[in-house]
């Protein structure tokens, strides 16, 4: 399917639009009319003002004004591609079928056509690609039950583990509303005070707060989702992609080298890889629970700021996928593109995961206001398949994907109109009772993963992390930095010591910039002796 060009796919119908005489070649305005004269405006004489009915040329000024739409609230700057996803059939050892009906699953060998779009999360549509953030990993497969989105981050977990905090958390890592500069002091007030961030902040300030572009880094679903079977039964599951080209991440003055010679590098590896033909790969694992609460773990399941360690859930293998074509359009595809995560197909299902349940509202939410009520009929986003709604017209309505007879877009109808579908397999319904009630979870944790990790890091990244930490911690007010040494020492005594010291040490030094500079700051100062006579 052609994104490029002619948004029906009919190539016949620009060709009709075209009179005899006319090239392909030939430039037109939207209206058709070949256009004489594209280099200069109408003018009353040769100097004189210009007239108001230059219709060619207020069509391309107000058009041109008007060629940017809202950009993502996250995750603005992306890069994508298409590709496909082969099954395996099975998972692990066992036939898929036995945990989940979803039928791009179910046949080994059965490959899916997806579109990734991977992405930094805090700056802007055109900010650098080497900054220290998460970076999404969401993957588009247009499955022959419809559309299933999996929009996951290259991390397992998240800073957060309710999503009313979402936007709090969001504002505080964002830029500073008064001076438009992102502030070491107001993420780790926020962080400092939101002791669930502390594990996610462990693996941000360390290298893996750096992917070294999109080929190399892990994805996660992060969430928690369900698997449901023929007879309607519920598992727990996460779900991992794993890079065929090896995982690389940055230390902070790498990052700085490759930003000072090029902010774009992560997209122009993407690209150039698929464009000389060596398609990045990367394996799907799922790790499986019993749906229940898990008494015996010293974390709930539903709870997104911890790890489920390989050894007591290990990764099953369900499929591969392969990037092998670039977007002909990075607009059409990669910026218009809307991914959520209440986009399942039959055999998939939610969990009662708290953040996962606020992130389904928000993200078909935003796309309405950013790409508009009918972005679903966009190419990129609809599906590969059979399409009928009785949803009628809107801004940009592009075509009526109505059923057999045109006067009905209601249900129920006598009158051939649309009707349901039969249901696949048995409903899953799962039981839940209690008040309703504003309360936090009953198994909170919040330290006991984070030591584990400090400790799990090798050598060169715990020195990384604490170098990070110390060098953006430095900028923070006092009682800022006796909060997150308390947190880091509730983590592992050894992590609480070594910030500590390493801010005493510093604040004796001077402080330095908002997120975790490094060596250049005194390349600066040297340009700066250079710069004067
Ligand atoms: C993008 C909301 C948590 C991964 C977005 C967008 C919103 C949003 C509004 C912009 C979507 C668009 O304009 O198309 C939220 C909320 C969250 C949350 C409310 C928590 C309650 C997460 C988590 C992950 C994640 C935990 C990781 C698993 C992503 C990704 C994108 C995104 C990958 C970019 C999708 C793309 O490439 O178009 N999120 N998010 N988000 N979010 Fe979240």
């Amino acid at each position: 399917q052609s994104f490029g060009t002619h948004v029906t796919g009919a190539g016949g119908a620009k060709d009709q639009r075209r009179s005899d005489n006319e090239a392909e070649d030939t430039l037109t305005n939207r209206q058709g009319h070949p256009i004489t004269d594209n280099q200069n405006i109408r003018t009353v004489g040769n100097r004189g003002p210009s007239t108001l009915e230059n219709y060619h040329f207020i069509e391309k000024i107000s058009h041109f004004d008007r060629e940017r739409v809202p950009e993502r609230v996250v995750h603005a700057r992306g890069a994508g591609a298409h590709g496909y996803f082969e099954a395996y059939g099975t998972v692990g050892d066992e036939p898929i079928a036995k945990y989940t009906r979803a039928k791009l699953f179910q046949e080994k060998g059965k490959r899916t056509p997806v579109f990734v779009r991977f992405s930094s999360v805090i700056h802007g549509g055109h900010s650098p690609e080497t900054l220290r953030d998460p970076r999404g990993f969401a993957v588009k497969f247009y499955t022959e039950d419809g559309n299933w989105d999996l929009v996951g981050n290259n991390l397992k977990i998240f800073f957060i583990r309710d999503a009313m905090k979402f936007p709090d958390l969001v504002h505080a890592f964002k830029p500073d509303p008064v001076t438009n500069i992102q502030d070491g002091e107001r993420i780790f007030d926020f962080v400092s005070q939101t002791p669930e961030a502390t594990h996610m902040v462990t693996f941000l300030f360390s290298p893996w707060g750096i992917p070294a572009n999109y080929r190399q880094m892990q994805g996660s679903g992060v969430n928690t989702y369900k698997w449901v079977n023929e007879q309607g039964e519920g598992v727990l599951v996460k779900y991992h992609w794993e890079p065929k080209q090896g995982i690389k991440n940055l230390t902070q003055s790498e990052a700085e080298k490759i930003q000072g010679m090029n902010f774009n590098h992560a997209t122009q590896d993407l690209y150039e890889a698929i464009e000389k033909g060596d398609y990045p790969e990367w394996e799907l694992f799922v790790q499986i629970m019993s749906d229940d609460e898990h008494p015996e773990l010293d974390f709930d399941p539903l709870d997104d700021t911890k790890l489920w360690y390989k050894d007591k859930f290990p990764w099953l293998p369900v499929g591969k996928m392969v990037l092998n074509k670039n977007p002909e359009n990075y607009f059409a595809e990669v910026e218009q593109v809307a991914f959520g995560t209440g986009v399942l197909v039959d055999g998939l299902d939610f969990s009662d995961d708290k953040m996962l349940q606020g992130r389904t509202f928000s993200y078909s939410d935003t796309q309405r206001y950013r790409v508009g009520a009918n972005y679903l009929q966009l190419p990129i986003n609809a599906p590969k398949k059979h399409v009928a709604t009785n949803q009628r017209d809107g801004q940009m309505a592009y075509f009526v994907d109505r059923g057999p007879n045109p006067h009905v877009n209601y249900e129920p109808s006598l009158m051939n109109g649309l009707k349901e579908a039969t249901r696949a397999g048995k409903e899953h319904t799962p039981h839940v009772s209690g008040e309703v009630k504003r309360e936090a979870i009953d198994r909170p944790n919040n330290f006991g993963q984070v030591g584990e990790t400090y400790r799990r890091f090798s050598a060169w990244e715990r020195d990384e992390l604490i170098h990070n930490l110390v060098s953006t911690l430095s900028s923070c007010r006092k009682e800022i930095q006796e909060q997150m040494i308390k947190n880091f020492t509730q983590a592992d005594p050894e992590y609480g010591q070594r910030v500590k010291e390493g801010l005493e040490k510093m604040s004796k030094e001077g402080s330095k910039g908002p997120m975790g500079t490094t060596d250049s700051e005194k390349a600066v100062h040297q340009a700066e002796d250079y710069g004067h006579p």
